[in-house]
């Protein structure tokens, strides 16, 4: 008999980041982190329990292989073990946006996934729950089970299990806008998983961006709760720029924006500073994120659009949590 369910996850885009782990086999991490779910970018994901041969994740219509169907497999045993199935699974994946450029489809589609396995599996889990099951895919993904702004606690089981997402916020409490610029769109060459470790084992500066987080996390939350965006938007760019120069001072080095990322963000320097209420953030890849009011959208696309390197602008409201589709 075959056992089968859809979900969509939307993507989210970290505030205050997550970059560093105290244990790679169950993603728990070094500290917490703080996201906006964004509607507009989505995945849609079908689990089918023996609906292949063995073990099958397609993404977009091309079957993958390691490291993302180990990662998706990771969400998939707990529930192959829970609910006793033991027959493959065929999960296919879509994506509304290019897939591997630093627009964390991961952190949508393990959501999706574990969201969808665990209603093809015919069991009931609590978000909370979800959540852990969505983390050990990626961590990124537990705040996808999640709408609005939502905060994943560090935890301190061994476990993991209060390792995980809580919405702080619900989408409609504050209208905060995104603009995803697409200056690339190819498979980023060193994934988060990888550059993650790299930094927490060779950058002297790695421990500095991780004892800045608590704080990091209370002036977000505060300023979220204010709907204050230049107190955001300075924690959202110091947290983001930490974690890059913490990359950079690796070994060996780890670079993920581009000259294309700075011409962006020059030219949203350059736009606030005529006065145009705005921040941006960037996470393991080249594309750059701006966030702003719904006043000030057509500045800052007009602006964006004026700077040669960009290839797409994606829009994006506050998006909702993971849902069931079918059945
Ligand atoms: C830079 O969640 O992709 O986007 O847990 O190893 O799968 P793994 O990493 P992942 O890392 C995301 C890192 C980031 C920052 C963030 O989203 O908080």
């Amino acid at each position: 008999m075959k056992l089968r369910a859809t979900a969509w996850a939307h993507a989210n885009i970290a505030l205050v980041k997550y970059w560093g782990k105290r244990d790679l086999e169950l993603n728990l991490p070094s500290a917490g982190s703080l996201s906006l779910t964004l509607d507009g970018l989505t995945t849609t994901t079908t689990v089918t329990f023996g609906g292949a041969a063995s073990d099958t994740l397609v993404v977009d219509g091309s079957v993958a292989t390691e490291p993302a169907l180990g990662k998706a497999l990771r969400v998939v045993a707990p529930v192959r073990d829970r609910a006793g199935i033991d027959s493959p699974v065929l999960i296919e994946s879509e994506n509304s946006f290019p897939t591997g450029a630093g627009l964390a489809s991961s952190a949508s589609g393990l959501a999706a996934l574990a969201k969808a396995a665990i209603r093809a599996a015919g069991l009931d889990l609590t978000d909370a729950e979800l959540s852990v099951l969505a983390r050990l895919g990626s961590g990124s993904a537990c705040r996808s089970i999640f709408g609005g702004f939502v905060q994943w606690q560090a935890g301190t089981a061994e476990d993991g299990r209060d390792s995980h997402a809580v919405m702080l916020f619900p989408p409609e409490h504050w209208d905060l806008r995104t603009l995803v610029t697409v200056v690339e769109d190819r498979p980023k060459e060193v994934g988060s998983t990888a550059g993650m470790i790299r930094s927490q084992e060779t950058s002297p500066y790695h421990e500095a961006f991780v004892a800045h987080a608590d704080q990091d996390l209370t002036a977000a939350r505060e300023a979220i709760a204010a709907r204050d965006l230049a107190a955001l938007g300075r924690v959202a760019e110091r947290s983001c720029l930490r974690m890059h120069a913490a990359m950079m001072a690796g070994d060996p080095p780890l670079i993920y924006l581009t000259s294309e990322s700075w011409q962006v963000i020059e030219a949203m320097l350059r736009l606030r500073a005529d006065g145009v209420p705005l921040f941006f953030t960037a996470d393991a890849g080249p594309n750059v994120k701006i966030f702003c009011e719904p006043v000030a959208m057509t500045d800052v696309e007009g602006a964006l659009r004026r700077v040669a390197c960009v290839k797409q602008v994606i829009q994006a409201r506050p998006g909702a949590g993971a849902q069931v589709v079918e059945p």
